[in-house]
């Protein structure tokens, strides 16, 4: 049985990743993973492949555990896993809990290498694993600071994981969007810490390129003119100016 699983499908990126890889591709099932399981369910019917709805909170071990054995007792071909569940909160770091920041550690990082851990023995030559990241994982960023950090971690995990699976023909690639209309802001907007936004995209152009960019071979994909310019521009810049610049920005907007 072939299959395509996808975490973070109850909304936003992962939800538009089932969408497009279910018209790109033909898959027996796709199984979507987050925790609303009504949520997961409307996907039934919109589909082409059957889709298994499994409803998991992936902070818990116990969760992990569950999804390692329903791949136990399936064996399925893998040939696609996104790893999209997250969230993140904007605020200052005295502000936030120690409870939350550990939620986010293990979400953002600690599921993304569970899940893919677990997966990696039902996937073959030609799977891609799609690591959901972000722009901040390229440079510190005062007042998103634990979520930056553990965009970072996710970065270096499949970069380095893309080059030790080489061999065995499987890619990994970690999709870098900049901001993107999704309820992600629903959960992280908690004050006015951060009110300057560049850019909004829409899910579906983050998507659409990470898919071609998984066909050009490409390990990092960054959507958009103005988010790869800020890429280059942070790789050269000292991160102690990068930051000035966002502390900046983020003034400047609370002044106009
Ligand atoms: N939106 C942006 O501006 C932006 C920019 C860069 C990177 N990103 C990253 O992109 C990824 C997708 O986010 P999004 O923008 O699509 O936001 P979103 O619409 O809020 O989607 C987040 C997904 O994560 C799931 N989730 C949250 N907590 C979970 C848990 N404990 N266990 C399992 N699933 C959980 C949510 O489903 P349930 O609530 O049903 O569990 C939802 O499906 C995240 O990693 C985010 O950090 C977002």
């Amino acid at each position: 049985m072939n299959i395509a699983v996808i975490t973070g499908a109850s909304s936003g990126m992962g939800r538009e990743f089932v969408t497009q890889l279910d018209a790109q591709q033909n898959f027996d099932e796709i199984w979507v993973i987050a925790r609303r399981k009504e949520r997961l369910e409307e996907l039934r019917g919109q589909t082409r492949a059957a889709v298994r709805p499994i409803a998991l909170d992936l902070t818990r071990q116990e969760s992990i555990d569950a999804y390692a054995q329903l791949l136990a007792q399936e064996k399925p071909s893998v040939r696609v896993l996104v790893n999209a569940s997250g969230f993140g909160r904007f605020g200052a770091f005295a502000d936030g809990t120690v409870e939350e920041y550990g939620r986010m550690i293990d979400l953002n990082s600690k599921a993304v290498v569970s899940m893919t851990y677990v997966t990696l023995p039902y996937l073959e030559a030609g799977s891609c694993v799609y690591e959901l990241d972000s722009l901040s994982s390229f440079q510190p960023v005062p007042y998103i600071n634990v979520y930056a950090a553990t965009k970072a971690f996710v970065l270096s995990f499949s970069r380095a994981l893309n080059v030790e699976l080489k061999p065995r023909g499987i890619r990994v690639m970690a999709v870098c969007p900049g901001w993107v209309h999704t309820e992600f802001f629903d959960h992280a907007v908690t004050d006015d810490s951060v009110t300057y936004f560049n850019k909004i995209y829409e899910p579906q152009d983050i998507i659409r390129t990470a898919l071609k960019d998984m066909k050009k071979g490409k390990d990092v994909s960054v959507h958009g003119f103005r988010i790869k310019a800020q890429v280059l521009a942070t790789k050269l810049s000292p991160h102690r100016f990068v930051m000035w610049v966002w502390m900046r920005q983020q003034r400047k907007n609370k002044k106009a």
